[in-house]
């Protein structure tokens, strides 16, 4: 039996790779909700996390003030993501409670999804596997599944952050133009020709536009009919970041229309997305299920970092990654 003896206690609210575990283990005294592929109920949350001084959660975990309010031990939240908008830091902070994320280790790996979301849409991948199954191969024909080129095509990443620098990168290997809107300007893209567009320039003149801005009360809904309004017939909407960023009934208008052309989604306004909802009855829709960092390694490397942290802030150290 393990040696629980003067161990900090820690609930976890999935199974998590065996590394991470482990380290925990060394110095926490863990529970878990032991599923891998279930969320939480958030009866149980509250209950679990009664005489926590660690709560090791996922994304999809709500941590609102009710969770904070029920742990009147807590010392610290890990998150195993970087997006931290399902947590309310606000009620962690005035409680003292340190919120850490994973920022970083992930910005490869997502935007390696965003840029396979730009190629699944442009060339009309999934569309297209699909017409084999379907019957509709019937020989080769001039446009047969003819999507549009990515190369020479322009780019308008909004948020440039570690992601949004991380698709200039790969962009450049395509050979795209690319441009950004951020609230804060970066020089040292636009010293390597990146040009800074406002939102609205940006909209007008992208043939993809990629969004990479955290959930925030001034994102909410940052895409919506007016700025559809001002894409091209031809262009295409990537969201990688949030559901929340995008009006998706907005969205689901401007695709039936031909307001604009396709639309990748990795993310969506309530996850799991619900199977009737109307974008993903659409033949120009690529969806995902929320799967921007899932890579092993990557995945391996956040449930790492978040215990580390975890660790580090039970045993007084200051973390690697607090949330700012
Ligand atoms: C995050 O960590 O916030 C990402 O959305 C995971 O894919």
């Amino acid at each position: 039996m393990m040696n629980t003896a003067g161990k900090k206690k820690v609930f976890v609210t999935r199974l998590i790779p065996g590394a991470a575990l482990e380290y925990l283990q060394e110095s926490c005294e863990c529970r878990f909700f032991e599923r891998e592929n279930e969320p939480v109920p958030q009866a149980v949350l509250l209950k679990e996390v009664a005489d926590a001084a660690g709560l090791y959660c996922m994304l999809s975990d709500r941590i609102d003030a009710a969770v904070i309010d029920a742990a009147p031990h807590l010392k610290v939240i890990s998150t195993m993501a970087v997006g931290f908008d399902h947590i309310d830091v606000a009620a962690a902070a005035r409680r003292k409670i340190t919120v850490t994320h994973t920022p970083g280790v992930l910005t490869e790996t997502t935007a390696d999804l965003a840029f396979a979301l730009i190629m699944a849409t442009s060339r009309r991948l999934i569309e297209a596997n699909r017409a084999i199954y379907n019957g509709q191969w019937k020989t080769w024909a001039p446009l047969f599944m003819a999507g549009r080129d990515i190369h020479g095509a322009a780019l308008g990443i909004i948020g440039l952050g570690r992601i949004g620098q991380a698709m200039v990168r790969r962009a450049r290997g395509f050979g795209m133009r690319v441009c950004y809107y951020s609230r804060q300007r970066r020089e040292e893209a636009e010293a390597e020709g990146v040009s800074y567009l406002p939102l609205d320039d940006l909209l007008q003149y992208s043939d993809f536009i990629s969004l990479h801005v955290p959930a925030t009360a001034e994102t909410s809904q940052l895409i919506s009919t007016r700025e559809f309004n001002m894409m091209k017939p031809t262009a295409v909407l990537i969201n990688t970041a949030r559901g929340s960023v995008v009006d998706e009934e907005a969205l689901f208008a401007a695709l039936v229309s031909g307001q604009i052309r396709a639309a990748g989604l990795d993310v969506f306004a309530e996850e799991p997305v619900n199977l009737e909802h109307p974008l993903l009855h659409l033949p120009n829709v690529v969806a995902l299920p929320h799967i921007g960092s899932a890579s092993v390694e990557t995945r391996n490397k956040m449930a790492i970092i978040a215990a580390e942290d975890m660790v580090a802030v039970l045993a007084g150290h200051p973390p690697q990654f607090p949330v700012k």
